[in-house]
């Protein structure tokens, strides 16, 4: 039987493609194995869900292939437009076409989904028939001490006891398994702790990732319990007070039969 299709607390923010580039530059940064394991190919047509500023979309054009975005936040949308990417301005948990694509490429998305498995299958219908679906996001254990620290944070400032966590972190059993009911064959599927460094550090991860707990804040109280939570989280920190959250990622690779 399937994961009932519930929608979790909204996990989808408005997003500042300056402010993304500063703090979380290092998304797409650190995509180049996701991008090997997807091997683009001259010719190809290939989506891109959640393609963000287009940072490693245009690494795909730049393979040779027809690259389409996929990506809802005006802003990121605009930027990715200026490096020549084409984009669909639209929610992936909507239909995004049938059997017209080669390859479904994700990364560091999926897990802002509300409904993964309708994402999913929404991909599936999408590939033709021996298409792939490659992607890495966060999995199991994703950001777990910083999500301590913020709902910790959050309930020190008198926001009430909470263990909230808005996105969506499965381990690879749960995701085969979501994947095997869309329909996909599995080629690999695997949990990557990755140690990441944050150049503007943990307040500067949370004024660009905090939003779905901390949304609901004040500016001044905002930066506040930012603060806070950077300094429960001083032990991630190494000698020199460089911050490291505590990523794991899930990144796989399968196929439409
Ligand atoms: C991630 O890439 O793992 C991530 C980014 C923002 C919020 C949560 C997780």
């Amino acid at each position: 039987m399937g994961e009932a299709i519930t929608e979790r607390p909204a996990a989808g923010q408005s997003w500042d493609a300056e402010g993304y580039a500063r703090h979380a530059g290092f998304v797409p940064a650190l995509g180049g194995e996701v991008l090997a394991l997807l091997a683009p190919r001259p010719g190809e047509r290939i989506l891109d869900i959640g393609c963000g500023d287009g940072a490693l979309t245009a690494e795909i054009a730049a393979a040779g292939a027809q690259v389409v975005g996929l990506e809802p936040d005006p802003s990121l949308a605009a930027r990715a437009r200026e490096r020549g990417i084409t984009v669909l301005a639209q929610d992936a948990h909507e239909p995004f076409g049938t059997g017209e694509y080669d390859a479904i490429f994700s990364n560091a998305a999926l897990h802002w989904m509300r409904a993964p498995e309708v994402v999913l299958t929404n991909a599936f219908a999408a590939l033709r028939p021996g298409g792939r679906f490659v992607a890495e996001q966060g999995g199991l254990g994703n950001v777990a001490a910083v999500l301590v620290a913020m709902n910790a944070a959050l309930e020190a400032a008198g926001h009430g006891a909470s263990s909230g966590n808005p996105w969506d972190f499965p381990s690879a059993a749960r995701q085969r398994a979501r994947l095997e009911r869309a329909g996909f064959r599995l080629r690999e599927i695997r949990l990557i702790p990755r140690p990441t460094p944050l150049p503007t550090g943990f307040e500067g991860w949370l004024e660009t990732f905090g939003t779905p707990l901390f949304g609901g804040l004040a500016p001044a109280e905002r930066a506040a319990v930012s603060a806070d939570c950077a300094r429960r989280l001083a032990h991630l920190c190494d000698e020199t007070g460089r911050a490291f959250a505590d990523y794991v990622r899930l990144r796989f690779a399968a196929e439409k039969p």
